[in-house]
């Protein structure tokens, strides 16, 4: 059986890049669904391993179940106005926001998996309940919030659009009308912040447009992302200094205004990112955004990793240094020794459970090596939540190291 099945998918995969037109960064001319992020195709593979109670997608199921955003007894808060300040200062409906957008996406899987009614009408029950209060967000980490929740909105609804049939139209309208007011006019605006802002922010936009299958949402989001990533993870073919985004061409224009914005980092190496000397944890927001993307991205036909023949395209480079670079001074990781040239040879390490998507995708999938990187992933398994807007990737993306990531 699984034999059959993987030659299957090898097959279907053969044709469909053999069939597809040459990859554009531009929306699909025919979406894909459910398609943000995860395809039916995963999502059945996942529901299959989780049946027959197979490693690690059992485990990492069982986590999930586990969390509390994921109990059937938690109930929706929705606010009407998200007031979310720096540093959670305020914190007005900012927490419930995201961690019900977590948990109608933890609902959406848990109906996929296991087909029961419960865990489907509780992910409406949180989808429902916002789209009928929310207006809108503000203050300052109102973009950010956008980014964050609406990401996980549309992993969501997407699922739940596409795979249960009892969600009913007028609550599906509200719940685009809630997208397209609340979500996509904040998030198009893009950020000149540090870049896991912009990132998130593009990785929500071009979920929501696929959900909503609208082409200008995903073009111009899509635009954006384009511009941000080569100005997010360095590769020594950009010249001696990091690639600028358009929107910041005219403010970062000497070469210490951008080292400032590289966190005073003046020593530019393959893989680094404009965050790593903040800290790893904000590089691993926007290497997982990143790779969120690009998933999408792939599933609706436009293949940013590699070529038809599995060598790696500029982002697939890009997402593979980064990974390995961060990986390599992980204590689990590489654990190699931070060098004095390397923020002051003082870095705040823990990316987070974000790297099993570019695992997957580079290692299982395309069969690049990433020892530090696969090192750091099995050793923290099962990826769980970063309570933001990553969540359960070991279920969704995990088990590589078997050989199985044939998508
Ligand atoms: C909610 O459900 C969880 C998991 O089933 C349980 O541990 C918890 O006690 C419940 N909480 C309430 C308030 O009933
Ligand atoms: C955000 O909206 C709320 C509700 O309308 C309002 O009380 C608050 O002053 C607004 N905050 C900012 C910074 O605009
Ligand atoms: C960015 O600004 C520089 C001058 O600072 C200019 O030469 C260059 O053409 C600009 N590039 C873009 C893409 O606007
Ligand atoms: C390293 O330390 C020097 C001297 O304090 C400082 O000027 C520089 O900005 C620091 N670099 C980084 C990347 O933190
Ligand atoms: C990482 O290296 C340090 C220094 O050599 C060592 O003390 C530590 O045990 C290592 N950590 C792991 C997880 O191997």
């Amino acid at each position: 059986m699984f034999i059959s099945l993987a030659l299957l998918a090898h097959l279907f995969t053969f044709i469909s890049v053999a069939l597809s037109p040459s990859p554009v960064a531009a929306a699909p001319s025919r979406y894909v669904h459910p398609g943000v992020f995860l395809s039916r195709l995963q999502l059945d593979f996942i529901r299959l391993k989780v049946i027959l109670k197979l490693e690690p997608w059992k485990t990492a199921y069982d986590a999930m179940l586990a969390t509390p955003m994921a109990f059937l007894n938690r109930t929706a808060t929705p606010w009407q106005v998200v007031e979310c300040g720096s540093n959670s200062n305020p914190n007005k409906g900012c927490t419930p926001e995201r961690q019900d957008a977590l948990a109608a996406y933890a609902m959406s899987l848990a109906w996929y998996i296991e087909r029961k009614e419960v865990y489907a009408q509780k992910a409406l029950e949180y989808m429902n309940a916002w789209s009928y209060v929310l207006q809108g967000h503000n203050n300052t980490n109102a973009p950010l919030q956008t980014g964050w929740s609406g990401a996980n909105w549309a992993r969501a609804a997407e699922i739940m659009r596409h795979t249960y049939p009892g969600w009913q139209a007028a609550d599906i309208a509200q719940f685009e009308t809630m997208l397209r007011t609340a979500y996509v006019p904040q998030l198009l605006v893009g950020s000149n912040s540090n870049g896991n802002w912009e990132l998130v922010m593009m990785e929500a936009a071009i979920g929501i447009a696929v959900f909503l299958e609208d082409s200008s949402v995903y073009d111009a989001a899509m635009a954006k992302f384009l511009g941000r990533v080569p100005a997010y993870i360095y590769l020594s073919s950009d010249g001696d200094l990091p690639k600028i985004a358009p929107s910041q061409n005219a403010t970062l224009n000497t070469p210490a205004k951008l080292i400032k914005y590289w966190q005073y980092q003046d020593t530019f190496v393959d893989g680094l990112t404009q965050e790593t000397c903040r800290d790893y944890a904000h590089a691993g927001y926007g290497l997982a955004s990143i790779g969120h993307v690009m998933e999408t991205a792939r599933i609706q036909g436009d293949n940013m990793y590699s070529d038809g023949w599995g060598r790696l395209k500029d982002f697939g480079t890009r997402l593979f240094k980064a990974l390995e670079f961060h990986a390599q001074y992980e204590p689990t990781g590489g654990n190699l020794t931070v060098p004095s040239w390397l923020c002051n040879g003082t870095i705040s390490r823990g990316l987070g459970p974000i790297t099993e998507v570019g695992l997957n995708a580079l290692h299982a999938r395309l069969r690049y090596p990433l020892p530090y990187t696969e090192k750091y992933t099995v050793a923290q398994r099962p990826a769980g939540t970063n309570y933001l807007f990553v969540a359960w990737e070991t279920l969704t993306h995990g088990g590589c190291e078997s050989g199985w990531g044939w998508w």
